[in-house]
């Protein structure tokens, strides 16, 4: 009998945690299980009450964790399935969720799979994997013109076949071949195994890429990106969904987030809508790209542009459950990047930042740090430890050296390692992270901001963070409401309102370090009473006007008791 899948994601407020950087238990200076399980109580205090947590399995590390030599067992820096068993029971005595990173476009090259299929074009696992001959006389030349996410040719040559592999990513993560229907079956075996040990679901990893165009053409012309109209939302990737789904996913009460990468809300529909059997959910880049050239270098923030791909996700049809975030692992700190994340409204900035998102419709993530207002580190090129941000400095020391002083500007403001950094916990050495040496550096600043001292101001961000979440539970408006904006063309403020029957909520978020009038006498809300602001107001009734303070952010509520 077919589980009845509750959708309880719509009532989640996830957590994501990047394991190597959380909290060390034994001194080697890595994030492990036991660290995890030592902060479960921190987390629920938070008010969260699902987690999604970074890849924990086997692996060499190229990509720390998303190239993975063995699905089925756990980093031995991290623990072994005994610590998985016990957090996952730990998580379950404090209702807690557990979604899992499922990286399935590829495995790590030391993965078994891939160490027999170079062996020969006649191994079993050959066709595990996508195998091409070269081009060119003597066969040496790339089959096309896509490129790796990591820079230089998605194609690496292998002496022993003489032909190429595939890997969008680092060479020590060849893509997997989904045409293959042994693969779909393994990913499947994968998904079912971690069902049984107690996982709520997946967040697949660059799952839009599954499906390449099989004729492998060269792609479009690009500086830095080749290849992506080839085989993001390839010609199968419905159908191997679909796949997943009937004989995995929606046996379970599960939910399944997609990091979609390269798709937009008008992918959505077809990707999530309720009746497709496909996702739950996705993560798109939309947001990501408001301030983004050519998918990586900077752009000045742009409030009005951002606001309108927030618009388009809450305008979704009924069924299309958005995810709402600012951060991840491959991000930039929130604070440092639509803000003045080091001044001294960095608190209010914060703050303000959640409002901004988690008063929308669907499922708000907190990634690590994000809480405390943890901000991006400034590195010196050998402290850079992403394989992402090594390949750039690499490329460009090699091909473009004049350009490195822009180059490690651009860095500052875009490496992932800027998310990276360990946990904040407390003000002792260390951040209280690690009694050992960290393996990447922490970023100075957690002598003014960590949990431990955020814990006792009863104003920091944390409390505030604590707060929002606990408004957002179980509230019928915030999660079913309507949305519509007011001053969609405005460059400083985010004005919105939800509704749900009687009641509906105004929130306004003034995204400049300057004070502002803001005129509300046309929005309806006169006589709305103030239910949360990060600064010292209470108990307000809103006039004609409001005046804002730099970064402010403040929700009103207002009751038709009539209807
Ligand atoms: C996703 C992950 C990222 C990783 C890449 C390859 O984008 O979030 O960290 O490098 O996939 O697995
Ligand atoms: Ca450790």
């Amino acid at each position: 009998m077919e589980t009845k899948r509750t959708r309880w994601y719509k009532d989640a407020v996830f957590y994501q945690i990047y394991p190597r950087s959380f909290c060390d238990s034994n001194g080697d200076g890595i994030g492990d299980l036991q660290g995890i399980i030592s902060k479960l109580d921190y987390l629920k205090d938070l008010g969260i009450n699902a987690v999604w947590l970074s890849p924990i399995y086997a692996s060499p590390n190229d990509d720390n964790g998303y190239d993975i030599s063995d699905y089925r067992q756990i980093m031995p820096e991290f623990g072994t399935l005994d610590d998985f068993k016990e957090m996952v029971s730990e998580m379950k005595k404090r209702d807690i969720k557990l979604v899992m990173d499922l990286v399935v476009n590829h495995t790590s090259d030391e993965h078994i799979w891939f160490q027999e299929s170079k062996k020969g074009k006649d191994n079993p696992y050959r066709d595990y994997y996508i195998w091409k001959k070269g081009k060119g006389k003597d066969g040496r030349k790339v089959p096309n013109n896509w490129t790796s996410r990591f820079t230089g040719s998605a194609w690496e040559y292998d002496e022993t076949t003489d032909e190429f592999y595939l890997h969008l990513y680092s060479k020590k993560q060849p893509d997997l071949n989904w045409e293959n229907p042994k693969v779909r079956q393994e990913v499947i075996d994968i998904c079912e195994y971690w069902f049984a040990l107690g996982v709520d679901g997946f967040r697949c990893d660059v799952i839009s890429c599954i499906s390449k165009n099989q004729d492998f053409p060269d792609g479009k012309y690009n500086l830095v990106l080749r290849g992506d109209e080839h085989f993001t939302l390839g010609p199968r990737i419905h159908e191997f969904l679909n796949e997943l789904y009937e004989k995995s996913w929606g046996l379970h009460d599960s939910m399944i987030v997609a990091e979609a990468i390269g798709c937009g809300y008008k992918d959505a529909p077809d990707l999530i809508g309720e009746s497709r059997r496909e996702l739950d959910t996705m993560i798109t880049f939309e947001l990501m790209e408001v301030d983004m050239f050519m998918n990586f270098l900077p752009m000045k923030f742009n409030l009005k542009k951002f606001k309108k791909v927030q618009r388009n996700w809450q305008e979704l049809p009924a069924d299309c459950w958005p995810t709402l975030y600012y951060e991840n692992h491959d991000q930039p700190r929130s604070v440092s990047r639509y803000g003045n994340g080091e001044g001294i409204y960095k608190k209010q900035l914060a703050q303000m930042l959640a409002v901004s998102y988690m008063m929308l419709r669907g499922t708000p993530y907190v990634y690590q740090g994000q809480e405390i207002g943890m901000s991006n580190i400034k590195l010196k090129d050998e402290e850079y430890l992403d394989i992402a941000s090594i390949q750039v400095f690499d490329l460009i020391k090699k091909y473009f050296r004049p350009i490195m002083p822009i180059a490690r500007k651009i860095m500052a403001k875009r490496a992932r390692d800027n998310a990276r950094t360990p946990m904040q916990w407390t003000s002792e050495p260390n951040a209280g992270f690690t009694t050992g040496t960290p393996w990447m550096k922490i970023n100075p600043n957690y002598a003014d901001r960590n949990v431990e001292d955020q814990k006792k101001n009863p104003n920091s961000e944390l409390n505030f963070y604590k707060k929002l979440i606990a408004f957002r539970k179980g509230n019928a408006v915030i999660r079913d409401g309507s949305f519509t904006e007011y001053f969609p063309n405005s460059k400083k403020i985010y004005c919105f309102e939800r509704a749900l029957k009687n009641k509906k909520y105004l929130v306004i978020c003034n995204f400049k370090e300057e004070s502002i009038n803001v005129n509300v006498d046309l929005l309806g809300f006169k006589g709305a009473k103030l239910v949360m602001s990060n600064y010292a107001k209470q108990d307000e009734i809103l006039g004609d006007a409001i005046r804002l303070g730099v970064y402010e952010a403040v929700i009103y509520e207002y009751s038709n008791t009539e209807n």
